[in-house]
């Protein structure tokens, strides 16, 4: 069952992963790189992203904030939304993979569980989990969009790191 509905049906197509594994010359994968607000997610994808484009890799990224101007434009930063937005760009990061790039995700996906799951759905091998492991007092110290500030005001709630949890992860790649 897949919903509430028992009549989906997958439907294959001949030109498939290893055919376009073939045309790109990569292989898919997920990079999942986590973290405090401000530790360097984003510039971390970014450099990456262009020393991929530099040796002729194609790759793609999901960011956070990019999403949420989107896709997850419904989703706010409560648990069960945080949750929706990792779920979702997960399936996304997925078809990417399944599609032949190089995805890497960027966002702060503060439960462990929910990066797991993400873990999950691709084959064994192609999820790299990267931990920007930043201690708090650096994050909040360069506050590049000044938001640990408004955060400590009270002007944002359930700020991560402030008010809200960060589970470091306990197995990551890198
Ligand atoms: S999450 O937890 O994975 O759903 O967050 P993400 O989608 O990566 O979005 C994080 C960016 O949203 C801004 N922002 C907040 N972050 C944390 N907590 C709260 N309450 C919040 N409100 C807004 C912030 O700019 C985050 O961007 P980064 O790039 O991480 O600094």
């Amino acid at each position: 069952t897949i919903g509430n509905s028992t009549n989906i049906m997958w439907h294959g197509c001949p030109v498939d992963k290893v055919e376009r594994q073939k045309l790109l010359k990569q292989k898919g994968c997920v990079i999942w790189i986590t973290g405090l607000s401000g530790s360097g997610k984003s510039s971390v994808a970014c450099a990456l992203s262009q020393s991929l484009y530099s040796r002729g890799k194609l790759s793609y990224i999901l960011d956070g904030d990019n999403v949420r101007h989107g896709l997850n434009r419904d989703l706010s930063f409560k648990a069960e939304d945080r949750a929706e937005n990792i779920r979702r760009v997960g399936e996304v990061a997925k078809l990417f993979a399944d599609a032949g790039l190089i995805c890497i995700a960027s966002l702060i996906s503060p439960y462990r569980r929910d990066r797991d799951a993400c873990r999950a759905l691709v084959p064994e091998g192609s999820f790299i989990e990267v931990f920007m492991d930043v201690p708090l007092q650096v994050c909040e110290a360069r506050d590049p969009k000044g938001l640990y500030k408004l955060a400590r005001a009270g002007k944002i709630q359930g700020f991560t790191g402030i008010h809200d949890p960060y589970e470091p992860p306990l197995n990551c790649e890198v």
